[in-house]
């Protein structure tokens, strides 16, 4: 109950007063197909038992885990929330087909929701999710990976088309590449943590926005980012993205999950 109400404050506080924008949804992106992206899920709050809210991108780590935001978590009761998978458009606005609930959620313990310091999650979903079609489940990078200025990366998910504008039903995709920190944390006034990955596109115009929040950055299909925040009006130049670095979180997620993790080239969790 503590932890509820605390939670709920948060969640209050965050949308009132956080320094930082954090609703960054795909704008000017092109429409992809779930068969590319095949571990990206959508986060869905309940309106009513037969109306569930877009609000946060995931990724399908095995049947049962989902990672994301920590600020896409900070919900006073997670269990009414849903996952939808497996599906190019999504349901907004109704039930959809391919839904789990959640059964329990965890924040990172050090996560700050004022400057999102952290800003990784977990979902823990009711029952497996069933994807038999494809190989969905996410690769991590290693720890020690780095990813250097200027590599090609693409971001997915179904974020809004613009700042005002309706998020996309549509699954959106965008190329993007890799920041340096330095340039990175020079254009922004907020802190950027060593944690933190950033990528955009020069010259701006297209990138994540409201809804993409908790998706994947991904590097030849390695996610090695996670969508934390970016400056608004969405994806106006000269601001890129900022991305939560998975490499840092490795043992993190393993650690939480308790699942066992494949090593090769990246890092999967084995089923
Ligand atoms: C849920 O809300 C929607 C949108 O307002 C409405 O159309 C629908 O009838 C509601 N369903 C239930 C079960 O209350
Ligand atoms: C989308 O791209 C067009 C053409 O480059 C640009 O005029 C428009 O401002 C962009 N939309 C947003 C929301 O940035």
């Amino acid at each position: 109950m503590l932890q509820q109400a605390f939670l709920l404050v948060i969640f209050v506080t965050l949308a009132a007063t956080s320094p930082i924008e954090i609703t960054p949804f795909v704008v000017n992106g092109t429409d992809a197909r779930i068969e590319e992206f095949p571990f990206l899920v959508s986060l869905q709050w309940r309106f009513n038992d037969s109306t569930f809210i877009h609000y946060c991108g995931g990724t399908i780590l095995n049947k049962d885990w989902v990672l994301t935001a920590a600020h896409c978590l900070n919900d006073d009761d997670p269990t009414t929330n849903q996952i939808e998978y497996g599906t190019t458009v999504i349901s907004h606005g109704s039930k959809g087909i391919n839904t789990v609930y959640f059964e329990r959620t965890i924040i990172h313990e050090k996560f700050d929701p004022f400057t999102l310091f952290h800003d990784i999650g977990l979902i823990k979903t009711k029952s497996p999710m069933t994807i038999v079609l494809f190989e969905y489940k996410v690769k991590l990078p290693i720890p020690s990976d780095y990813f250097s200025t200027g590599t090609p990366a693409v971001l997915a998910g179904w974020g809004r088309t613009g700042t005002d504008a309706e998020i996309s039903t549509i699954l959106q995709k965008v190329s993007y590449q890799i920041y340096s920190q330095s340039d990175c944390a020079d254009l922004h006034e907020e802190e950027i943590h060593y944690n933190n990955i950033c990528a955009g596109i020069e010259g701006g115009y297209k990138g994540q926005c409201k809804g993409d929040s908790g998706g994947p950055l991904l590097v030849d299909g390695v996610q090695v980012g996670i969508v934390s925040w970016s400056n608004k009006p969405c994806a106006e130049p000269p601001y890129p993205g900022v991305f939560t670095a998975v490499a840092p979180y490795i043992n993190w997620i393993k650690e939480n999950t308790m699942l066992n993790i494949k090593l090769r080239m990246f890092i999967q969790i084995k089923d």
